[in-house]
């Protein structure tokens, strides 16, 4: 398959930027990874396809409709079926790594109640066999969003710890098909989203609240986000230590690279609302409530004691046992890292509804001061560009965690204008490329600083079903034709290329 460039004005792209923003990957380590990323409801659809059964998300979309026009995953990209062309695509950009996810349903039908689906382990050994015969790093994600259905309907998912089983054991069917070829695992995407947004919120499934209030079923505990994530830690830890013991030391003798494991969060950057101590503290308690609530238990065995001290008997306790197979449990951390945001402390005030005590500790966020936006806004109503909250997120975990490598495993832009753009405004997205070199800029610096990170992937490599909003919100370097699922390079994937090729289009 050919990879043709979109061959537009570069001109403008020059014009645009200032010298300051100027970054090459001469300024990046050696070995650093530049990558793209993309989850396996968001690309492969084929929902049915050999063997594969309805998982939760085919569920809620099937039941309740999951995007703005009732758009689905069932086809999503077609990637399933067009995946020889988006490696070659990839290969074209000259990425250097993939972060792809593994399909649930599609490798465990039933989970641990059924069989393997070979079909499915054969799906994945294509795209790893093809990957590192094109020299690019597979980095895989165990588990992203979707599940077997069935694993809702026995024992309600995330919420009980029978889930930790199920996960440990389709982690060990990955380790074990794929761990000869992939160096690189992340076991969970975002637990600490899955609980906002599926146990809080409700708008993603199973659409629990813990507020009487939003689009779910009413009437649900308090606690549960803070049980699922529990689960979801443990599970993490479970798999990690399994990997860890069972198969990082043969791949070790057999490749030299064991391989390494880690978890990826969600983490913005929270800046206080105003100078003010109580919005200080703020700030300080979202990125604990947030980046200290998933990694101080994989790094030091247990929750913040800020949390503990917050949540009391509420907050779920590890065990002894469970605190020493939990320490050390990542060899990396992931950071999914998008956008900075203001944090105000509501302790004494009323909240909004999203200061949710549990999720939140009653810090409300907001893009906004006195009219003015942290930065610009993008088609995610939280997501601003603000490319300085790159270096302060890198900034605190590397403090926070001693300098544990680190990679940015996901950041990306979608432009404001989701309904009727022309084709061609999609394709020439200035912004994007903007968005990219400020953020990478900002990352040199923290790296510059000693921060120890060692790779950066871009969501995403293509167009793609974005949850709950749909197919309008794009965060890819290609575009994705509706109807005919053709990829067309945007002036994005065009500046990709020319910067892992060590130019600069701004030179
Ligand atoms: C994080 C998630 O991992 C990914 O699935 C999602 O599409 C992007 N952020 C953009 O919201």
């Amino acid at each position: 398959a050919s990879f043709t460039i979109l061959d537009a004005s570069i001109n403008d792209v020059e014009s645009r930027f200032s010298q300051e923003h100027s970054i090459k990957r001469s300024g990046f380590p050696h070995g650093f990874l530049f990558g793209a990323a993309t989850s396996a409801y968001q690309v492969e659809g084929a929902y049915l396809e050999d063997g594969k059964s309805i998982s939760n998300w085919d569920e809620f979309c099937h039941s309740k409709g999951c995007g703005e026009n009732g758009e689905n995953g069932d086809i999503a990209d077609n990637h399933y079926h067009l995946f020889m062309n988006d490696i070659e695509m990839m290969h074209s950009l000259g990425i250097k790594a993939y972060r792809f996810s593994i399909s649930w349903a599609r490798i465990l039908p039933r989970g641990r109640f059924g069989e393997v689906n070979p079909l499915g382990i054969m799906f994945y050994n294509k795209i790893i066999d093809n990957l590192v015969q094109k020299g690019i790093e597979p980095f895989v994600t165990i588990h992203h969003e979707d599940f077997p259905q069935e694993l809702e309907d026995r024992y309600g998912s995330w919420l009980d710890p029978q889930m930790q089983d199920d996960f440990v054991h389709f982690a060990k069917i990955c380790f074990k098909s794929f761990g000869d070829r992939v160096k690189y695992w992340i076991t969970i995407n975002e637990p600490n989203l899955v609980a906002e947004m599926s146990y809080e919120k409700g708008n993603y499934p199973p659409n629990r609240c813990s507020q009487p209030f939003g689009n779910c079923l009413a009437g649900n505990s308090d606690i549960e986000p803070l049980v699922v994530m529990h689960n979801m830690l443990l599970a993490h830890g479970k798999a990690a230590k399994l990997y860890h013991e069972q198969f990082q030391a043969i791949y070790q003798l057999l490749s030299k690279q064991g391989g390494l494991i880690g978890l990826v969060a969600h983490c913005f950057m929270y800046e206080p609302f105003t100078d003010t101590n109580s919005d200080r503290e703020a700030a300080e308690r979202a990125l604990i409530f947030n980046v200290g609530w998933s990694f101080d238990p994989p790094i030091f065995g247990d929750y913040p004691q800020e949390m503990r001290e917050y949540h009391g008997n509420e907050l779920p306790r590890f065990s002894q046992e469970e605190k020493e197979f939990m320490k050390k449990s990542i060899d990396f951390i992931g950071i999914n890292h998008y956008s900075a945001i203001y944090a105000k402390d509501c302790t004494n005030s009323s909240c909004q509804e999203s200061a949710n005590r549990i999720i939140k500790g009653f810090v409300e966020i907001t893009g906004e001061r006195d009219g003015v936006l942290i930065g610009d806004p993008t088609s995610m109503p939280r997501f601003f560009v603000v490319p300085r909250g790159m270096e302060e997120i890198v900034d605190y975990v590397k403090t926070r965690y001693n300098n544990t490598p680190m990679f940015v495993t996901e950041n990306g832009y979608s432009s404001p204008n989701v309904q009727d753009v022309e084709v061609e405004e999609i394709l020439h997205d200035i912004k994007r490329i903007e968005f990219h070199q400020t953020y990478l800029a900002s990352l040199a610096a923290s790296i510059r600083n000693g921060a120890d990170v060692r790779g950066y992937f871009i969501w995403s490599l293509m167009d793609n079903y974005e949850w709950t909003f749909g197919y309008n919100v794009r965060f890819g370097l290609s575009y994705v034709d509706r109807k005919t699922f053709d990829r067309i390079p945007k002036l994005s994937a065009r500046w990709y290329q020319d910067f892992l090729k060590n130019n600069s289009l701004i030179d």
